[in-house]
């Protein structure tokens, strides 16, 4: 089992949408290998569940989704790769969890929805990062 953990700052928008984006890709391939989940590194939101507009927003593009629990990464989480929205995240996820491998889900940072709006296009970008991610797990 390949375990992957998507993560952002407060886990109420930015990587539950790629969470449950990634879990539809893995649905439709009927691949049984990948987990996937989401983490913050903040706990900000703790125990919320994903904000309204990143729900309405994979409402839009047909994404199904479940009821969510925000929750901040922990040291004891093991997985075997993470990606973060953004650069600075990573020494942030580090320092939580150790040396894992950990990378940013695109080659540039996807903004932070909660304070710009602008979630259609985070969507886009999680999308195609998430697509990419994927394909690569084919080989
Ligand atoms: P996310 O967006 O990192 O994409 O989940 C945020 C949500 C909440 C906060 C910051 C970012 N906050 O500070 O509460």
């Amino acid at each position: 089992m390949r375990k992957i953990c998507f993560i952002c700052l407060g886990n109420v928008c930015r990587s539950p949408m790629a969470e449950f984006i990634m879990k539809d890709l893995i649905k439709k391939e009927n691949r049984t290998d990948i987990e996937v989940t989401s983490r913050a590194i903040s706990y900000e939101e703790a125990g919320n569940d994903m904000d309204t507009r990143a729900k309405e927003t994979l409402e839009r593009n047909h994404i199904p989704f479940t009821k969510h629990l925000a929750k901040r990464i922990e040291k004891e989480e093991k997985y075997d790769e993470i990606y973060v929205m953004e650069e600075y995240q990573i020494s942030y996820v580090k320092e939580i969890v150790g040396e894992a491998k950990i990378k940013r889900l695109q080659d540039y940072d996807i903004e932070d929805p909660w304070y710009t709006n602008h979630f259609q296009k985070v969507y886009e970008q999680i999308l195609d990062g998430c697509k990419e991610l994927f394909n690569k797990m084919k080989l």
